[in-house]
């Protein structure tokens, strides 16, 4: 026999029956509901359902993108562009034409298009997706939402369960950047999104910042793609010699365009080509710890003594700055992806400070202009 008092009232059970378990179960759950009320039941089931929903709203804007839409209102000027006009300037199954404004109405809500006067116009967020801006984020958001990089999502409990190194891996048999070499549509695609972030960093840092690279005489983008941001650098700073440092599989067939800017193959765990500035944009984050420091001390040995030019610029998150509620969500969902696709990290400002030290550096600067990203400056 035990006594169970749930409310006010007390209970008797006997333990040795196998009925009287099960009421005792039924009772208790009925008990742990019944403390919270219908309004904070109903809010708590919401709150699960925007979770289990969320990637409607990404699947939904890739295909407003893949659709042309944001594109479609623009090219129709500033005035509110009717549902019909809309519709009739997309390429649709006339079966599906009925369907668009389901699409709009959600988009609407969720802040990529204003109605007005029975149209719809753009908002800054879907401005930033159109084709012909060139900070547009469009590119990026494709590159992410390949199937390619969603598919391991599916597969993160039984990472946790395994030793496998990352859920990519266990998606897709291979780690993410062999996969990246094997699959070239694939490594297109991402390289033309992590391109396009580069022009939006490049209009922040040579518009607002130029003055982080005065006095450099030369400069090595490791890991930097297929050379966007460097080949704005050279083009703003025609002194400066520029290099684009990546694998072979990103830059064995790209040539510089001016004469300050070449492209050189290589792995950058083995050896860095000496610079004034190594530029680490959006690396550090998709290695480990260790590998970091690995990164880093190649830095250090590439760096020229060019008076007290010479540095380490990281481009990446410093966890919980001084950040709204959005913005610390944004950081944590670029954790759980560089866990996810790479085996990476987002970190906070104590473990950066950590791998710079580990990495022989005296000592560091951060500055957090871009968003919810900072520039870290490292100097030996
Ligand atoms: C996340 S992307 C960032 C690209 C670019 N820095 C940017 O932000 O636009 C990481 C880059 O690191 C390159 N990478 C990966 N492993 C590398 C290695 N061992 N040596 C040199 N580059 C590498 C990839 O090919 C890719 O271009």
């Amino acid at each position: 026999m035990i006594y169970i008092t749930i409310g006010h009232t007390t209970k008797v059970f006997n333990l040795d029956n196998y009925f009287s378990l099960f009421v005792l179960n039924m009772n208790m759950e009925g008990g742990n509901m019944l403390a919270m009320g219908g309004d904070e039941l109903l809010e708590a089931q919401s709150h699960i359902w925007n979770h289990i929903f969320n990637f409607i709203n990404s699947m939904s804007l890739k295909c407003a993108i893949q659709l042309g839409i944001p594109d479609a209102i623009h090219s129709h000027g500033p005035n509110p562009v009717p549902l019909s006009i809309l519709v009739s300037s997309l390429q649709l199954h006339p079966n599906k034409t009925q369907f668009i404004y389901r699409l709009m109405r959600l988009l609407t809500h969720s802040g990529f298009f204003v109605q007005q006067e029975e149209g719809y116009i753009l908002t800054n967020s879907s401005r930033l997706l159109l084709k012909d801006n060139p900070c547009a984020v469009s590119p990026f958001l494709l590159s992410m939402l390949q199937p390619a990089l969603t598919d391991p999502w599916q597969f993160l409990s039984i990472w946790f369960q395994t030793d496998d190194q990352t859920p990519f891996e266990t998606a897709h048999g291979v780690p993410f950047w062999k996969y990246m070499r094997n699959k070239p549509k694939e490594g297109e695609v991402f390289n033309a999104g992590m391109a396009s972030d580069a022009r939006l960093v490049n209009s922040v840092l040579l518009g607002k910042h130029k003055s982080v690279f005065e006095g450099v005489k030369s400069l090595v983008d490791v890991g930097g793609g297929t050379g966007t941001m460097a080949k704005a650098i050279s083009q703003a700073f025609p002194q400066m010699e520029c290099t684009v440092f990546d694998l072979p599989q990103v830059v064995a067939h790209l040539r510089g365009d001016q004469p300050n800017l070449n492209y050189v193959e290589g792995d950058m765990f083995k050896r860095i080509p000496p610079a004034d500035v190594l530029l680490l944009k959006w690396i550090l984050h998709d290695w480990s710890d260790e590998e970091c420091v690995e990164i880093l001390k190649n830095c250090k040995a590439a760096i020229r003594s060019n008076g007290n030019k010479g540095k380490v610029m990281v481009i990446d998150i410093v966890l919980f700055g001084n950040y709204k509620k959005d913005s610390m969500e944004t950081q944590l969902l670029f954790d759980m992806l560089m866990m996810t696709l790479v085996g990476g990290k987002e970190r906070e400002e104590k473990e950066w400070a950590k791998l710079i030290k580990e990495a022989g550096f005296g000592s560091y600067k951060i500055f957090p202009i871009m968003g919810v990203r900072s520039l870290v400056e490292i100097y030996p």
